[in-house]
């Protein structure tokens, strides 16, 4: 089928291409999406998604572009076919809806700013501790458990979620309840779900917001050094966050904060492994873990795309693409273009800074990179520095998720 909007002189989708798999929800995809991403780069710098109906950008300066400087919206509301009403939404789309991802103009530039003015460096730097216990705490499991462990079981499914906790003050007596809404909450992002789990992302929807206006109101009655607390305190009073902004911005940073970290970092110990120089180098200067943790981001991946909604009609490499489409930019495509980083497929560690997008770009930048670069160094420092002949057990096991390369379990054997 040809797109209804493409200008271009042939047929810029899959269709008539015997080179085109572009099947993101596939197993295969997420073990290794690179061949296919040459492709789109090299074939189809703008492709017509047909099951989606939407089109996708693999090219750095396009994805670039559409982060910065195009005339797109993030909200699903300006996606022609978006269904409408948020009277009629689930509880689990209204909270979407109030997450800052969906926010534009000047109600995003609000809630940006009393981040940027609560979640600074020295707030980071303060949950270094939090971290570091969490990491130990999972370090001495693998360590006194048997020969070969399951790394998202014992660690990546389990410090980000802490972390978080820390830094939104949920209480220690809590935590428990929080680590599982939070786990419910990140199958509930994946619209791939079947009808159960629709229900359950509508049940662990209410239990979120529940969960949330508690310690807000915790944070209200007995202020602490959270992230929740200071956003409470900002001064002058006319500048601190309306109640519901309060929940969309907390929900935002629990649904985005968990899956992707310890994403990252299960994608960082697979290509670590298959790559052992590079490994060796890494264990031999231990120094050099802050500038791996960027290489190993912009190698592998783990959030696949960003979504955009033109608000007029745009034009890509003489492709014209309507007004209300969905547009995806493929961040991975985009951080192996060799148009942008020299020998994109070679795992450099001593690569030199470059312009990676695995965090976003513009309005939207990931507002917990800091956050999760720090996590990332503790956790991939620590596991490889004390495990000298960590190796893989078992090929990871890949679970479908919609924007998340996601492995479900991934068995490595620790040696001694
Ligand atoms: C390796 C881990 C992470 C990756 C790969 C990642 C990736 C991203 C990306 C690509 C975006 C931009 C989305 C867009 O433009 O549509 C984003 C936004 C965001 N991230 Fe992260 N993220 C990670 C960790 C975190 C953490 C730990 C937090 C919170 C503590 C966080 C909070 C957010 C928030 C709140 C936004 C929305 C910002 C906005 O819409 O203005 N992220 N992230």
């Amino acid at each position: 089928m040809h797109p209804p909007e493409a200008r271009g002189s042939e047929p810029r989708g899959g269709g008539g291409c015997a080179g085109c798999e572009f099947r993101p929800f596939s197993e295969a995809y997420d073990r290794d999406p690179h061949p296919t991403h040459a492709h789109l780069r090299e074939h189809h710098r703008v492709y017509y998604w047909e099951e989606l109906d939407a089109w996708v950008l693999s090219h750095h300066a396009d994805v670039d572009w559409l982060l910065k400087r195009a005339p797109v919206g993030t909200s699903d509301l300006h996606w022609a076919r978006a269904e409408a009403a948020d009277a009629e939404a689930s509880p689990w789309d209204r909270l979407r809806r109030q997450t800052i991802t969906f926010q534009e103009g000047a109600a995003h530039a609000r809630l940006r700013s009393s981040v940027s003015r609560t979640f600074t460096p020295a707030s980071v730097a303060r949950l270094g501790p939090a971290i570091a216990a969490a990491v130990d705490e999972a370090m001495e499991r693998i360590g006194a458990g048997p020969g070969s462990f399951d790394l998202v079981a014992e660690m990546t499914g389990r410090v980000p979620i802490q972390v978080l906790g820390r830094l939104m003050g949920v209480p220690a007596e809590r935590e428990a309840q929080f680590c599982r809404h939070a786990a419910r909450l990140q199958n509930a992002i994946n619209p791939l779900g079947d009808a159960a789990s629709r229900a359950d992302a509508d049940a662990s929807a209410l239990a979120v917001r529940g969960l949330i206006e508690e310690m807000i109101a915790r944070a209200e009655r007995r202020p602490g050094d959270d992230l929740l607390s200071a956003l409470l305190r900002i001064e002058p009073a006319e500048d601190r966050l309306a109640r519901e902004e309060l929940v969309g911005l907390a929900t935002s940073i629990l649904m985005a904060g968990a899956e992707t970290t310890g994403g990252m970092v299960n994608h960082a110990l697979a290509a670590l492994l298959a790559h052992p120089e590079e490994l060796a180098r890494l264990r031999a200067e231990p120094e050099r873990i802050g500038a791996a943790v960027e290489e190993l981001a912009r190698f592998e991946f783990p959030t696949k795309f960003v979504t955009r909604y033109p608000l007029e009609p745009i034009e890509v490499d003489g492709t014209r693409i309507g007004a209300g489409a969905l547009v995806f930019g493929a961040l991975g495509a985009a951080n192996r273009d060799p148009a942008v980083f020299r020998d994109p497929d070679r795992l450099d560690l001593a690569r030199p800074p470059g312009p990676v997008l695995s965090f976003g770009a513009g309005a939207h930048f990931c507002l917990g990179a800091a956050l999760a670069r720090a996590e990332a160094r503790e956790m991939i420092g620590r596991l490889v520095a004390r495990f000298p002949a960590l190796a893989v057990a078992e090929p990871p096991r890949f679970a479908p998720h919609f924007n998340v390369r996601r492995m479900e379990s991934f068995r490595l054997e620790r040696g001694a």
